[in-house]
């Protein structure tokens, strides 16, 4: 069965009996709820871009199969000096100037990566050096739905009152885990950065407020065989690269993600026209596309960007937000649901309303 390890739906606010005191004394409770605010959001891709064309001069494969199994167009894959924590860094350094905030605002860095430079310190101390944070910071491994995890870790920080400004990252070199020689996989992945600044704000706990309104993860550790990487630091014994069985993974991503965006909705007492955009992890145009129809939304309303980054796992999604928030496509006051699934397996989302 399923592990339901968060599902922060609105809550309520505190009993009478928790608060202690006696009913008339008592100041109204319906302000009480904390709320994350997508304060700002950057992105980082590498300079070098690889078409499917380039692919396919070394591959037995093609631009024609590549584009209508999964509409891959290209990928960026990075350079020498383009590490896990440069990306990272550049993606943050957009998001805080995007919020107007200072490296003295961040409090905490969670950085989700499945391609860290070392084992450690973790990356997320390397981009808090990087950018003269204080606080404290830890990487998280949930492979593509990384981000959707380190989200909804930094909103009960944020929620709980322990931290007031969080820098959550998506952060991935794939190009490194790949086997260059399986057209199966390394067709699929590209590099990159995507990161948000996340600043505590006043709201009511209802579906109206501004920040993030849920998050939901689950996790099927029964399925970690269908996509791992097949290796680990001191291990030369193995592989090191990513192995898949794709037709199960994209069986996978169709059932759970469609009950994760359902779970989303009706936890906030949301119809599925309420939402404005879907920000999809960007894995397979296939996968996005059913989600899409499934949430009645025409194709405008649906970001997409594995066209031109393909699947850069945890990085995806901030990656996505980057683009429509800085074309100006997404605005304040929209209700954005993300959803992912990945290696884990993994999966989640998180509603948020700009
Ligand atoms: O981010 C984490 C989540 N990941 C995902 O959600 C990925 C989910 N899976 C997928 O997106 C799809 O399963 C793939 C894109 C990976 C594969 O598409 P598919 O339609 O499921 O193809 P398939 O794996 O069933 O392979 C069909 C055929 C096979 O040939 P035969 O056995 O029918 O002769 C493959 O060998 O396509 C062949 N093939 C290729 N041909 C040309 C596999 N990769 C390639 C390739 N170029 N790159």
């Amino acid at each position: 069965m399923d592990q339901v390890l968060t599902a922060s739906a609105p809550s309520l606010p505190p009993s009478d009996t928790a608060l202690g005191a006696p009913t008339a004394m008592r100041a109204p409770v319906a302000t009480l709820q904390m709320r994350s605010i997508l304060a700002g959001i950057g992105g980082y891709l590498p300079e070098r871009i690889v078409t499917n064309d380039e692919l396919a001069a070394t591959l037995d494969t093609s631009d024609a199969w590549i584009q209508e199994r999964t509409g891959i167009r290209q990928r960026h894959i990075a350079g020498p000096h383009e590490t896990c924590a440069f990306m990272a860094t550049e993606a943050a350094r957009i998001a805080l100037a995007d919020a107007g905030a200072v490296p003295a605002d961040v409090d905490v860095i969670i950085l989700a990566t499945a391609t860290p430079d070392q084992a450690f310190p973790a990356t997320a101390l390397r981009v808090q050096a990087a950018l003269g944070c204080g606080g404290y910071g830890f990487d998280l491994s949930a492979a593509c739905s990384g981000f959707v995890y380190a989200l909804s870790m930094a909103d009960s920080l944020i929620r709980s009152g322990a931290v007031r400004g969080a820098l959550v990252i998506g952060a991935e070199v794939y190009s490194r885990i790949l086997d260059w020689t399986d057209r199966g996989t390394c067709v699929l992945f590209g590099d990159g950065a995507g990161a948000v600044f996340l600043r505590a704000g006043p709201g009511s706990g209802s579906a109206d407020d501004q920040g993030i309104l849920s998050t939901h993860l689950h996790a099927q550790g029964s399925q970690g065989d269908i996509l791992f990487v097949d290796g680990a630091v001191g291990r030369p014994d193995l592989s090191g690269v990513l192995k898949m069985q794709g037709r199960e993974v994209f069986r996978h991503a169709v059932n759970r993600l469609s009950e994760t965006v359902s779970e989303a909705l009706a936890a906030n007492g949301l119809a599925q026209d309420a939402v404005d955009w879907l920000v999809p992890h960007q894995a397979n145009l296939r996968i996005i596309d059913g989600i899409g129809r499934k949430l009645g939304l025409p194709p405008e309303r649906v970001v997409v960007t594995v066209d031109r980054h393909a699947n850069t796992s945890a990085a995806s999604i901030p990656l996505a937000l980057a683009e429509a928030w800085h074309d100006k496509r997404i605005r304040r006051g929209q209700l954005v649901l993300m959803e992912a699934l990945g290696g884990g397996l993994t999966w989640g989302s998180a509603l948020v309303r700009m």
